[in-house]
């Protein structure tokens, strides 16, 4: 990393990641023998919702499974909008992805070794899949990825971490008035030690930044899901597409507490049942597959179960199984949820729908390419088109794998130009001052994350979504005068891109008359056939793209 002597500090590298999940360390990994390379994370570094990933990867490991089963399970879960190059690109690449996280270390479940004495990793089953293909760490296969990635990535002399460090926006070449073509530059970044804005300048910049879940008041996701890398992208010119398509992950459990905590869809996959508060089980007449139905059919079941009978919530019952296998399969799940008081070896747990995954984003390539020269987006972040209408379940740590190796074969054929850091403004902070009504931001937040989840959830309307526009619209109205006036703190950058990130949303969803894969509405109940392979593209106003 070089610093620079002009105002305020200027830091220059080959490529800036903002993002230090499983997409952004991969990537860091892949780039560092040839290119000096800075990972940024607003907190600390594992802190994004890589370590809490549970049920696994998926990839097409046993002999009986398929390429193209997978590739039809993806397309199918996907409700008709998967982009299929997509699909068969992260696809095909699975295996070698699993065996690259093999040969760093990471710890994954293995089979007892058979007659032969060959030892195999353990494969466990999710919904929409056709056969066994997730690869896991026992119910935390996030956590060990992540330790796997972050051990290696602070070894390495090329890597340079910079945790606690919040990017506020993109530097791009015309928003700065340099001549020549539009490319992006780097990025302001808030050092939420010392309160200064920095510059970080790079000929590459990728978003690796994760999703939006945390626009709803009940969300799986760390509390640094807002969104960011969206926002970014998009205030800096680049399309964002499918965002209508916020995926609830079924079964959270139901707790005051709790904050949300996953019971992963693998309880399922090892023979969980769904019972109604009366212990009727009721799956079977959403869907012929049922438990094991894709995430959208399974959530919008619980959530008319609910509605029908006024239940707080329902039940997932894996109780009938050994208390052995349950442990053993599921040792922090158990554990957690005696910490709440309920033994899944014996009870049925409570469990609720929750804002998961945001299947929509920043519009990319095969090469994890964005709009705009310089600027790749990889992980959640982004749309690829792997996930269409709803992601198939542990897709996307896989998606994280795959596009971080393209994004760093697509940045080794290149010969940038160099990033005339000089010229650079410093952040101007003459005109603000320190905020005196911090309680406007958590006000504004907590109201906004309540208007999405009630107007914008699992089952929508045109008046809730209309509803929904009218509050946003006033929302931004304050932000925008907030940020003008004030210095910029980590809660208001968030607040800023959660409310830009909402109102896209929004948009997407009003402009889809249909409902199809997550996006659910009364007025439209029915999936347009016309609109199959018809992705919601947004495009900034002002932008070439
Ligand atoms: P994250 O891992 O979310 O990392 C985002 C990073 O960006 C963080 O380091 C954060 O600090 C940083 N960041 C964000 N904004 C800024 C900014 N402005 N400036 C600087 N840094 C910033 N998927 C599966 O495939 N299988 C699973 O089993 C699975 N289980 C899940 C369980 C849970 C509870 C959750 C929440 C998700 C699960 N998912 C699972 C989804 C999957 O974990 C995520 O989609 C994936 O980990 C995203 O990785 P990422 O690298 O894109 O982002
Ligand atoms: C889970 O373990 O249920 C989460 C899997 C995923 O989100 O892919």
């Amino acid at each position: 990393m070089q610093d620079s002597p002009q105002a305020g500090v200027r830091k220059s590298m080959d490529v800036l990641i903002i993002g230090s999940g499983a997409a952004g360390l991969s990537l860091a990994l892949h780039l560092a023998a040839e290119q000096r390379v800075a990972v940024l994370s607003k907190g600390p570094v594992s802190e994004g919702s890589t370590y809490y990933a549970q049920g696994g990867v998926s990839a097409v490991l046993d002999r009986h499974d398929s390429l193209e089963a997978h590739v039809r399970d993806t397309l199918d879960a996907g409700g008709g909008l998967c982009d299929e190059a997509a699909v068969r690109h992260t696809v095909e690449h699975g295996p070698e992805s699993i065996q690259w996280l093999l040969d760093l270390g990471v710890p994954f479940t293995r089979e007892e070794p058979g007659d032969d004495g060959r030892v195999q990793l353990h494969l466990t089953r999710e919904g929409g899949h056709s056969h066994r293909r997730v690869v896991h760490a026992a119910d935390a296969t996030g956590k060990a990825i992540e330790n796997t990635l972050v051990e290696q990535v602070r070894r390495h002399p090329n890597i340079e971490l910079f945790e606690h460090h919040i990017a506020v926006d993109l530097l791009t070449s015309h928003k700065l008035g340099l001549a020549g073509s539009r490319r992006c530059l780097g990025a302001y970044v808030l050092n939420l030690k010392s309160h200064q804005v920095e510059i970080f300048a790079a000929p590459f910049v990728v978003l690796a930044s994760g999703g939006a879940s945390k626009v709803y008041l009940y969300s799986s996701n760390p509390d640094g899901s807002t969104g960011d890398g969206i926002a970014m992208a998009w205030r800096a010119g680049c399309r964002v597409a499918n965002m209508e398509f916020m995926q609830f992950h079924p079964t959270c459990l139901f707790h005051p507490k709790a904050k949300s905590f996953l019971i992963s869809e693998a309880v399922r996959g090892e023979g969980g049942r769904l019972l109604l508060p009366d212990g009727t089980p009721f799956m079977e007449r959403f869907d012929p597959r049922g438990e094991l139905a894709p995430r959208d059919i399974v959530a919008r079941a619980i959530d008319h179960e609910m509605k029908r009978l006024g239940a707080d919530c329902v039940y997932l019952d894996i109780s009938h199984k050994p208390a052995d296998f349950i442990k053993s399969h599921f040792p922090n799940i158990h554990e957690r949820c005696l910490e709440y008081g309920f033994d899944m070896t014996r009870d049925p747990l409570p469990v609720v729908p929750a804002a998961h995954y945001t299947c929509g984003g920043v519009m990319t390539d095969l090469a994890a390419r964005t709009d705009l020269d310089g600027l790749y987006a990889i992980g959640e972040v982004a749309c690829t088109g792997l996930h269409g209408a709803n992601r198939m379940a542990s897709n996307s740590l896989l998606e994280c794998l795959v596009f971080a190796r393209s994004a760093a074969q697509d940045m080794g054929r290149q010969r940038p130009e160099p990033v005339p850091v000089d010229r650079i403004p410093a952040w101007d902070e003459s005109r603000v001052t320190d905020s005196d009504e911090e309680v406007v931001v958590a006000h504004n937040w907590e109201e906004l994350r309540r208007f999405m989840w009630d107007y914008v959830g699992i089952v929508r309307t045109s008046k809730r979504l209309q509803r929904a526009q009218r509050r946003i619209e006033l929302l931004q109205g304050e932000i925008h005068d907030y940020y003008s006036n004030f210095r910029v703190t980590n809660d208001l950058i968030e607040l800023r891109n959660l409310a830009l990130v909402a109102e896209i949303i929004i948009r997407s969803a009003q402009s889809r008359k249909e409902s199809r894969g997550l996006h659910y509405t009364l007025d439209y109940p029915r999936t347009d056939p016309a609109l199959a392979g018809r992705p919601t593209v947004l495009t900034p106003s002002g932008s070439p793209a």
